[in-house]
């Protein structure tokens, strides 16, 4: 178990250097739409390697930098890479930058990912606003003893994606014009795809999309009480759908390909936050 106190040096860390800057929103950006960064006002770029304790990321396409400054008119802490369970680095290390930033006195998290549409009536490039998830590994973020410091030793989930915040999104996507699905999104460990076996299985068991990541982060924020909206951008229909292979490199042109409509939907929503 990571000590509360590593926590507590990171934060403290970057406490120091944001000096006045006190961030209110956490962004977690996925794979692909690590761009939306760049669009940060004022921005103070930190490395996660600078920061003490903090867990790095290893994966293409992930540029591993929290970019600090205004968007919207809100104060950010954007996510520009995150840690991934099958870095093989465990779960908790996963989450380490949300419990830091609740640290740092963020309240909300805005979770992306790319993922794969497992309801065949979504199409790549589409963005799926997560209304709830599949988590059926037996694993979790929050396992082994409690930090009480954080949050309950049994924290509620049943409306882990803020209904508030969804129909804010709701709003956000028809003013923007942005085609938004809503759905539920299960997590897969990964590094492997899935196979069309395992697709057929999520769908029958009701979801929408599948992918690798976000779950994890929205355990530990409702843990720590933070207020979360998820959103996975379909980058490939899920194993099985097509008579074509995924790979890693269609997920990334798909990703940039949606940069537009993805960045316009966000921005809108931070007004509206
Ligand atoms: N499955 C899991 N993760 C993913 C996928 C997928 O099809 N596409 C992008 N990330």
């Amino acid at each position: 178990m990571i000590p509360f106190e590593h926590y507590e040096q990171s934060a403290a860390w970057l406490c120091q250097r944001l000096g006045e800057f006190k961030p209110e929103i956490l962004m977690i950006l996925g794979s692909g739409l690590g761009d939306f960064g760049e669009l940060v006002e004022e921005p103070v770029f930190v490395p996660y390697a600078e920061i003490p304790n903090f867990p790095q990321s290893t994966v293409q396409g992930h540029k591993g930098r929290f970019v600090f400054g205004r968007l919207a008119g809100k104060r950010v802490a954007v996510m520009q890479g995150r840690v991934h369970l099958y870095e093989g680095c465990g779960l908790e290390k996963a989450v380490y930058g949300v419990r830091v930033l609740k640290l740092l006195g963020a309240e909300t998290l805005i979770v992306t990912n790319a993922g794969g549409a497992v309801n065949r009536d979504y199409r790549p490039g589409q963005i799926m606003l997560i209304s709830d998830h599949l988590l059926l590994f037996p694993m979790s973020p929050l396992t082994g003893p409690n930090e009480e410091r954080f949050g309950p030793r049994f924290p509620d989930m049943s409306a882990a994606y803020s209904p508030a915040l969804r129909e804010l999104a709701r709003q956000a996507a028809a003013e923007t014009g942005v085609h938004l699905n809503e759905g539920v999104y299960m997590y897969f460990p990964g590094p492997q795809f899935e196979t069309p076996a395992e697709i057929r299985a999520a769908r029958s068991l009701g979801a929408d999309a599948a992918g690798m990541s976000t779950v994890p982060e929205v355990i530990a924020a409702r843990h720590c009480g933070m207020r979360v909206l998820g959103f996975s951008l379909a980058t490939n229909m899920a194993a099985g759908i097509l008579d074509q292979p995924l790979s890693h490199k269609e997920v990334m042109e798909t990703g940039e390909a949606a940069k537009y409509d993805f960045s316009r939907l966000m921005r809108k929503v931070l007004e509206k936050l």
